[in-house]
């Protein structure tokens, strides 16, 4: 047989077998960081080795630490799986080595994302005419979108920033709540607006910003303003009053930013849709598909209802660049050369249509709502969210070292894997339920598995058993 047909058959077989023995694994990682340098590592060879060696070598020393987030029971950050269907179309974008940037280098990866990003409008509720761009993620979405922001309202306070910087510029106001993602923060950076610019507007105790503080703030200053709303808190899964917020920056004419990496498929589902009620107002969205849309990494989303000012921020030209009809993927994100991203989302949108998704969206949510039910009904435990979405953070014996205990201890357990954090000073678990593949008794055998370090969990050092 030919290498090549050698290498991804091994491959493809490997990758099979690993998603049929899923259920089986332990969640986390069965080897330390040092362990993977030493497997992996040594000198640098100096021969190279032949294609199936290396394929063999990299499973043998990488296996033990991959995370099985691809289970129904990985519970950690905002992890969706990967929808079978998606997996094979991001395999088909490498093993075509398609560069999604442009329609000459690739008029595939360009249709795609055109097809890919008119269905992701509709699903998501968004204003007929939006420009999209696909990057690695959540993160990439805000800092494209207020790239986008920052030109706008500083070209309606008469000053180009594409041409002469933000030297000299009028001053940009940014309002953002008490609780946004540490992602906005570093967008702000990356733009060079700074994070003492940020006027931060209190937020509720979910996390929500307050739209009374915001329309105060927002009155008490003046100049071009930048707004950035949530939909989907990190922690508790609230998303910010959109309406109210959309109103306060019609009064004041400012730019409205909704970062919903995961909160923003709400508007997938009639059951969830009026969380984010008025969405369809702002500017211009964030979200992830490698999260709840469950596609294999990196992907997130930007849209903007302003597509000059997304591709003032954005395009390039050179001589050399040749163009085509059509839309050209690299006019509305900030890389060149890229992965073609608009492969694996088409994919999972086709696998699942907008029944599959709503589904999914629902499902996830039912899901956290069981957690909390079956948590919350024992001693000690307490629900620290109100669970509206798939966030649930869990309090153990209301004590900040108890609980950070009981997360390690689950986390050794492997049954499944979840995180902890802080929620306003108070330690917390946290329970993020968006994969596809979780089902209820992946619930129920991953609250047995809580419970049960729960019980042999210890403060100050003597166990905490309980009877
Ligand atoms: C609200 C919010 N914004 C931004 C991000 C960053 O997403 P990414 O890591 O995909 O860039 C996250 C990640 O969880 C998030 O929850």
């Amino acid at each position: 047989m030919d290498p090549v047909d050698d290498v991804l058959r091994l491959t493809a077989d490997y990758a099979a077998q690993f998603h049929r023995t899923l259920d089986e694994r332990p969640v986390g990682a069965q080897a330390s960081f040092e362990e993977l340098c030493a497997a992996l590592g040594g000198p640098l060879p100096d021969a190279g080795a032949d294609d199936e060696h290396v394929v063999a070598e990299l499973i043998a020393g990488g296996e033990p630490g991959v995370i099985a987030s691809q289970t129904g029971r990985y519970f950690g950050f905002v992890f969706g799986s990967a929808l079978p269907a998606a997996v094979a179309a991001d395999w088909l974008a490498t093993a075509w080595d398609q560069n999604a940037f442009s329609v000459v280098t690739s008029p595939v990866a360009a249709a795609l994302e055109q097809v890919a990003s008119g269905w992701l409008v509709e699903l998501l509720g968004l204003p007929e005419g939006v420009s999209s761009g696909f990057v690695t993620g959540a993160q990439g979405a805000n800092t494209t979108a207020l790239a986008a922001a920052r030109g706008h309202v500083l070209a309606g306070a008469g000053w180009d920033v594409g041409r002469d910087g933000l030297i000299g510029a009028p001053r940009v106001r940014l309002l953002a709540g008490a609780e946004r993602h540490v992602t906005i923060d570093r967008s702000l950076r990356l733009l060079g607006l700074g994070t003492n610019a940020l006027e931060v507007v209190p937020a509720d105790d979910q996390g929500r910003m307050r739209a009374d503080a915001l329309r105060e703030t927002l009155e008490a200053g003046m100049g071009p303003a930048i707004v950035c709303a949530q939909a989907g808190n990190v922690n508790t899964g609230a998303c910010d009053p959109l309406a109210e917020i959309a109103d306060a920056c019609e009064a004041a004419d400012a730019w409205l930013h909704v970062d919903g990496a995961f909160g923003l498929w709400a508007a997938a589902s009639p059951h969830f849709r009026q969380l984010v009620a008025g969405h369809e107002r702002a500017d211009s969205w964030a979200t992830d598909a490698h999260k709840w849309l469950n596609v294999p990494y990196d992907c997130g989303i930007v849209f903007c209802r302003h597509p000059e000012s997304h591709g003032d921020a954005m395009a390039v030209a050179a001589s050399y660049l040749q163009r085509a009809d059509g839309r050209s993927p690299s006019d509305w994100v900030p890389e060149s050369s890229r992965r073609a991203r608009g492969f694996a989302v088409w994919a999972a949108l086709r696998a699942l249509g907008r029944r599959g998704v709503s589904d999914l969206v629902d499902r996830c949510c039912e899901h956290a709502r069981s957690f909390a039910a079956v948590l919350g009904a024992e001693d000690g435990v307490e629900i620290l969210n109100d669970v509206v979405l798939n966030q649930v953070l869990v309090r153990f014996g209301g004590d900040d070292e108890l609980t950070r205990d009981v997360v390690r201890r689950v986390q050794e357990d492997g049954t499944c894997w979840l995180g902890g954090t802080d929620w306003q000073g108070r330690a917390a678990m946290r329970i993020s339920v968006s994969s596809f593949r979780t089902t209820a008794e992946d619930v129920e055998r991953s609250a047995a598995a809580i419970l049960k370090a729960a019980a042999a969990a210890t403060v100050g050092g003597s166990a905490r058993t309980r009877s």
